[in-house]
């Protein structure tokens, strides 16, 4: 089992916290404020979480997931996060992120920009295209026929296999859906970004399951 820093503890990153801790990882909590907030839910979460500050989050990972508005990637600390896989969840959203030129134009990705912020870290984009409320809820044993896939993307295939391997735990197929650009055909308004979404309630949970083909086939319509 491995220990899974969390800079970000909101939505994402305290759904995908519980995944962990369900499946016997060991987490470690940090968001912006300080342990002193994320107490209730480390002990809601068990004793495998632990509140922390942000500094130990990536240093005590032994991958480390960012959680947190796009705004905010450039504040994610960089040597404690040298050499280690870095699962990037995080969205650009303009309404609360303010206007970036460079991903309006699609020069670049969110991805690419938080890979350029961390250069000696793997970064990896996952879990970014499913709402958190049904990421809490899709999960199934492996081999169940509604098991869902998760795309993961990334430019070191080791990496990519290490993310793979943990969402294989946390209840989900992980597809490799190529390198750290091609995140792009799962960013926000594309196919793929509403893949889990109910057809009716659309937030409404629990959301609906994506099988790996239809994933494929989504993310070749971007
Ligand atoms: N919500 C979803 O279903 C969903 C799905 C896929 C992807 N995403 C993306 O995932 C990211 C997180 O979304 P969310 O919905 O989980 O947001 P959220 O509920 O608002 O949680 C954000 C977390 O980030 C922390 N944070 C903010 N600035 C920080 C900083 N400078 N250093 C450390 N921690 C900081 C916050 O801590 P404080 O509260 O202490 O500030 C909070 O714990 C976003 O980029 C979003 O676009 C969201």
């Amino acid at each position: 089992m491995t220990t899974i820093g969390f800079i970000g503890s909101g939505r994402v990153g305290g759904t995908l916290a519980r995944l962990a801790a369900d499946a016997g990882h060991d987490v470690v909590l940090s968001n912006s404020r300080g342990p002193g907030t994320l107490r209730d839910l480390a002990r809601d979460l068990g004793p495998r979480a632990r509140a922390a500050t942000v500094e130990e989050a990536a240093r005590d990972g032994d991958l480390v997931v960012v959680c947190v508005p796009f705004h905010a990637y450039r504040q994610v600390p960089v040597a404690p996060l040298r050499g280690k896989v870095v699962i990037d969840t995080t969205n650009y959203n303009p309404d609360r992120d303010g206007r970036l030129a460079d991903l309006d134009a699609g020069r670049v990705t969110s991805a690419g920009l938080l890979q350029a912020h961390l250069p000696e870290s793997f970064v990896v984009k996952a879990f970014s295209n499913i709402f958190h409320k049904h990421l809490a809820t899709l999960g199934r044993p492996a081999g169940a026929p509604d098991r869902s896939a998760l795309a993961v993307t990334g430019d070191d295939a080791a990496a990519k296999a290490t993310v793979a391997e943990l969402i294989g735990t946390l209840g989900y197929d992980a597809y490799d859906a190529g390198a750290l650009d091609d995140s792009r055909r799962f960013a926000p308004g594309t196919p793929a970004n509403h893949a889990y979404l109910d057809p009716e309630g659309m937030f409404a949970a629990p959301g609906r399951s994506v099988s790996a083909d239809r994933l494929a086939a989504l993310l070749a319509s971007a």
